[in-house]
């Protein structure tokens, strides 16, 4: 197929926030005890930290990362998870029918943060706890001594104030499956106590309501604009969370989803808008996409109750999941006016980019590439992409445009890079991609992913999936022809 692309430095959407490249860890099945943390494990530091984690952390380049959960916050106590190891008691956790040890908590992920280079988005449990509690931990977090819960953390060893800046006001509340689950009205008011008195213990923190634990949750929208319409004041973002899945091996559909987050996104932003017209505020409310990825394949796992740290939600991805990763990627900075935060759930074995095996090796999932590739080369302002491609109709939606992309532009390094999926499954497509105003600026470098049947997974000993180099668009005056092969990721970097 034949396309065009169009860009000019006039075509922004907004500034990168960079935490749109956020990620999450929960205490669930193996992203704690097996994943980020294993003492004894040959890699392991001085802390437990397993290095080789830490090592593709770093390259995912992940600048905050969401914790404790996740649904299992919604039971948690935080004060089980610090002080003297050896006090801490052994819980039932009700999210996931397991057997929480609180060896490890608040305070090693704080160290954890620090050795990952990531800042920490801290949840607090609205589901079986409250106000009180939220606010006791920010002062344990935050403040800088002379009050009960700070002392407590410097007699735990922690004599610095950890400084979090950005706080969840609960997990998903809208959710029959959560501790503690709430009508909005109910938890619109908690929400709103919550991060009033957690502001007031520390004025400088942010705080994330809850919006819908899904775009097919029942009470969608309502849910958000009531809620909002009690706490608009007091909070800075409200969450969105979505996941997909391939479930009728529908791949032309699956691969469409990007439509429908598209209209998720707008919809939500329409109700903050919607609700801050009616308080007649100058407050905007941004949004923080703080669960997102693919997931289906381990629906159907077997556990045991009650295990500690079992194999749970460990899916496998392959190579059509990198592919709408890529795509749910550019969704996002496609709106990175209002999306100031995102986070790719999970981080480590749970939903993961990121697969270890406890005692043994570790390998990148299929869909740590395109997100490594975002968080590393989508720096600066997102460009808008003029994109003239042809169009598919599937079972779930019509007029899906072959070619996802967007661009992304440092000025102040003089990058340009365009990102594109492809999603025809047979044919491949030459681009003549027009720099408008981008004088002087020639191809760099050509990355891609492609070639792989849709079900090709990586593993262990087989982490073949992965990105190549190719040789570079030619370029005639503004226009550089680019030849993306069939269902494919690519990653184009121009500069001076
Ligand atoms: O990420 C896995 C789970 O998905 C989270 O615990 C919950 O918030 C969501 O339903």
């Amino acid at each position: 197929m034949k396309a065009k692309i169009t860009l000019a430095k006039e075509f922004k959407i907004g500034e990168i926030d960079n935490r749109i490249y956020g990620s999450f860890i929960e205490h669930l099945g193996r992203a704690v005890y097996g994943g980020i943390y294993e003492p004894g494990h040959p890699t392991a530091d001085e802390d437990g930290f397993r290095q080789d984690v830490l090592d593709l952390v770093k390259k995912l380049n992940v600048p905050i990362v969401r914790y404790p959960g996740g649904n299992f916050v919604s039971g948690y106590n935080w004060e089980d998870g610090v002080g003297p190891v050896e006090n801490r008691p052994t819980r039932l956790d009700l999210a996931w029918n397991t057997t929480e040890p609180n060896t490890f908590g608040t305070n090693e992920f704080m160290k954890w943060c620090k050795k990952a280079n990531s800042d920490c988005m801290m949840a607090v449990n609205l589901g079986t706890r409250g106000p009180e509690e939220a606010r006791n931990l920010v002062e344990y977090m935050n403040h800088k001594g002379n009050s009960a819960w700070s002392d407590l953390r410097k007699a735990h060893g922690y004599d610095e104030p950890w400084g979090v800046k950005l706080w969840c006001l609960g997990n998903e509340m809208d959710g029959r499956w959560q501790m503690g689950a709430k009508t909005a009205t109910d938890y619109g008011l908690i929400a709103n106590e919550a991060s009033k008195m957690m502001k007031w213990t520390d004025d400088s923190i942010e705080t994330v309501l809850c919006g819908s634990s899904s775009r097919n949750s029942p009470t969608f929208g309502q849910w958000e604009q009531t809620s909002l319409e009690i706490a608009y004041d007091s909070i800075d973002y409200v969450s969105l969370h979505q996941y997909y899945g391939n479930h009728d091996d529908d791949t032309p559909s699956f691969l469409a989803r990007t439509l429908e987050l598209e209209e998720f996104i707008y919809t939500v932003i329409c109700v903050c808008d919607y609700v801050k017209a009616k308080k007649r505020s100058n407050k905007t409310i941004n949004l923080s996409f703080d669960e997102w990825n693919v997931w289906y394949h381990s629906n159907n796992a077997p556990h045991k109750p009650w295990d500690y740290a079992p194999p749970r939600l460990e899916d496998i991805y392959n190579f059509e999941d990198a592919l709408l990763i890529g795509a749910m990627l550019i969704t996002l900075l496609r709106h990175c006016d209002r999306i100031k935060i995102a986070c790719l759930a999970q981080l480590v074995n749970v939903i993961a980019p990121i697969f270890t095996q406890t005692g043994g090796g570790i390998f990148k999932q299929t869909i740590f590439y395109p997100f490594e590739h975002l968080s590393n080369f989508g720096k600066g302002v997102a460009l808008n992409p003029i994109i003239n491609c042809p169009k598919y109709d599937c079972k779930a939606f019509t007029d899906v445009p072959y070619l996802e992309s967007i661009a992304t532009y440092d000025e102040e390094n003089e990058e340009l890079v365009i990102f594109c999926v492809n999603k025809s499954q047979e044919d491949g497509a030459v681009i003549d991609v027009n720099l408008l105003d981008f004088e002087g600026y020639k191809p760099k470098e050509f990355i891609s992913m492609d070639g792989y049947d849709k079900n090709a997974e990586n593993g262990i000993d087989n982490p073949f999936v992965k990105p190549h180099l190719n040789e570079l668009p030619t370029m005639e005056n503004s226009v550089a022809t680019v030849a993306v092969k069939p269902f494919s990721w690519n990653v184009i970097k121009f500069g001076k």
